[in-house]
């Protein structure tokens, strides 16, 4: 996902907007650019790679003014070079664009503005808006995007100025997140208030379909035939220092030694010990709206498709109701089986995955009741879906996914024994649950204590060019989300299976230099792992084993061993997913890979 900052006021902008910019490099980063206005002098610097090349830029030519927007880069349309950056230019150079998003039909646009005599100087897909807007160009800048934008095809949020109306910015959002930031005499615009946050904590969260129009004088917001919309204004709750490093070398590693508290959010007001059960605020549905459903898709990308495979085991196990997980880059354009009795679970830490996003849109077309499960307040899914249980695990800043994954479990088992205890599940068994969640955050605690080991066993296999994360049950997800963690931020090829199906192609690969991840808490298939991890040990491969403590059926079997407490079966992924956290962590560390901001990934996916 990329990253847009824009500022108008009374102070010099381009501070405003570096700072702005590095907050959101973790968005999307491979460049970056400002255009600033001086009265009618429209001026751009831009630079390749990180903020600080573009810091050098602009220390080597001084830009000064007081209106700007700026922009962070994840390439979708031409590679990652300076030529590329954004902002870009119309072909009189009055008008600089950045946007976040794909332009569908920039092609065919590219072609018609090329034979009006346009000049493309990059291959991306934005620079088409520039010359548009150029182009359509009449009485105010506001006009013009709007004629622009109704020839513009995709997803959008964009903003611009130009020297032609120069005490203005005039910002778009179709598909891609945009904010109103509020401040005393000055605004800003971001894509994510963590940019902004230094200077305001009110904000205006623009709607698809919604276009502003920010002067020093204050903003207005409308709509594509510039009828007036009113935007309430919101206060954000959170501080910078929840999005600074907070002491820990990385945000990944500050993320995954939160989850003791992150899991205690997740539970706070919710977790009712005496009747087993949970009390979920947000749902917006009745008694018995939730009585009436039959049937649940879960559906999410990465590792949030990971947490949907634990959600439809808890689901089916204790509340009955049959339950599917899909891709949601499958979902969207297959033609699936939708009932007005469906209710499709929407699973998203940032609520701003395109696949994801277009999932839930075509589940509400076809009458499914959306439960959104996301951490970012204000996202696009927490404010389409039809009610929601926000995952309170605060920012999450590395793009490898941590605290957000236990989090989005945690939700899951509160959303699966409120529909249980609404059903078949006894208040017995449902305070037996209940009772095992409460415990989860002093055992997380217990697991991260034991971080050394890990790191340990990480510079063991740091230089391995594959491994194999075998699981049964509750802990095949947590097998694939431990292959996931490791190959996003250390580039080693994992793969994660059932283990039981390794006998079926995957042993052939067992030898002395693979090592094998059994996430093998003592659970009801407990006894199974242990003829697998035989079965790997007897072809001399390395096995490093997650499991409860006091396990002596797998004496002897064992090169690794890490303990994780005693739970019930289904949250027993919670606790192993925290030590195969801190082994990715730890090895990609040790292979001097960029844990935060691994290559070619970005935090947010907004593009198809
Ligand atoms: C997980 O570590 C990855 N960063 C990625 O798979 C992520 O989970 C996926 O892109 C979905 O993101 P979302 O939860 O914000 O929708």
């Amino acid at each position: 996902m990329c990253g847009i900052v824009g500022y108008i006021g009374p102070k010099q902008a381009v501070p405003i907007l570096v700072s702005g910019l590095k907050r959101l490099e973790y968005r999307g980063y491979d460049s970056a650019g400002v255009a600033v206005l001086d009265g009618a002098s429209l001026e751009t610097r831009r630079g390749a790679g990180k903020i600080t090349n573009l810091e050098g830029a602009l220390a080597a030519n001084l830009l000064t003014g007081k209106v700007g927007i700026a922009h962070t880069r994840w390439a979708t349309h031409g590679p990652p070079t300076e030529r590329n950056a954004h902002p870009h230019r119309s072909t009189d150079e009055t008008i600089a664009v950045v946007h976040n998003g794909i332009i569908e039909n920039a092609d065919l646009l590219r072609r018609q503005l090329t034979a009006l005599g346009h000049t493309f100087r990059s291959d991306t897909d934005t620079e088409t808006i520039a010359h548009l807007i150029q182009e359509l160009y009449e009485e105010s800048l506001e006009e013009a995007v709007i004629a622009a934008l109704r020839k513009v095809e995709g997803t959008f949020g964009i903003a611009v100025v130009s020297s032609r109306d120069p005490e203005k910015i005039v910002a778009a959002r179709q598909g891609s997140p945009l904010l109103i930031g509020v401040g005393d005499g000055e605004y800003f615009l971001a894509s994510d208030a963590s940019a902004i946050l230094a200077h305001t904590r009110n904000v205006v969260y623009l709607d698809d379909g919604d276009l502003c129009v920010l002067t020093p004088d204050g903003y207005r917001v409308m709509d594509i035939h510039s009828t007036p919309i009113r935007r309430s204004v919101e206060r954000i709750e959170w501080d910078l220092a929840a999005i600074e490093r907070g002491g820990y070398d990385h945000f990944m590693l500050k993320e995954i030694f939160e989850q003791p508290q992150t899991v205690e959010n997740a539970m706070r007001g919710r977790l009712i010990l005496e009747d087993g059960t949970s009390k979920l605020g947000g749902l917006n549905m009745s008694h018995d709206e939730l009585l009436n459903i039959d049937n649940v898709i879960i559906t999410a990308c990465g590792t949030s498709w990971h947490s949907a495979l634990i959600g439809e085991m808890m689901i089916e196990e204790i509340a009955r109701i049959p339950t599917e997980v899909e891709y949601a880059s499958e979902f969207r354009y297959r033609n699936p089986i939708v009932t007005p009795r469906t209710l499709c679970i929407v699973i998203s830490q940032s609520g701003e995955t395109a696949d994801t996003l277009a999932a839930m849109r075509e589940a509400k077309r076809r009458g499914a009741r959306t439960l959104g499960l996301v951490n970012v307040v204000g996202s696009t899914i927490a404010r389409e879906d039809d009610g929601g249980i926000y995952l309170h695990a605060g920012p999450e800043i590395g793009v490898a996914s941590t605290k957000a994954f236990t989090s989005q479990v945690v939700a899951l088992a509160l959303f699966a024994l409120k529909l249980g205890r609404q059903r078949t599940l006894s208040v017995i068994v449902g305070r037996e649950i209940a009772e095992a969640m409460a415990e989860l955050p002093k055992q997380i605690q217990s697991i991260l204590d034991s971080a050394p080991l890990i790191e340990k066993i990480a510079e063991t296999y740091k230089d391995s060019q594959n491994f194999l994360y075998l699981g049964r049950g509750y802990n095949f997800p947590a097998a694939l989300e431990g292959a996931l963690k490791l190959k996003e931020i250390s580039y080693i090829h994992a793969e994660g299976y059932p283990a039981a199906e390794m006998k079926h192609g995957p042993i052939a690969l067992i030898d002395e230099s693979m090592p094998v991840v059994f996430v093998a808490p003592h659970d009801a298939v407990f006894e199974k792992i242990v003829s697998n991890i035989q079965e790997v040990r007897a072809r001399h491969g390395k096995t490093i084993v997650i499991t409860s403590q006091d396990e002596p059926a797998l004496e002897g079997l064992i090169d690794h061993e890490i303990r994780v407490p005693h739970t019930i079966d289904m949250l027993t992924p919670i606790l192993a997913s925290i030590p195969l956290q801190l082994l990715a962590y730890y090895t990609a560390l040790k292979r001097g890979a960029n844990v935060d901001q691994p290559r070619n990934l970005a935090k947010s996916v907004t593009v198809e």
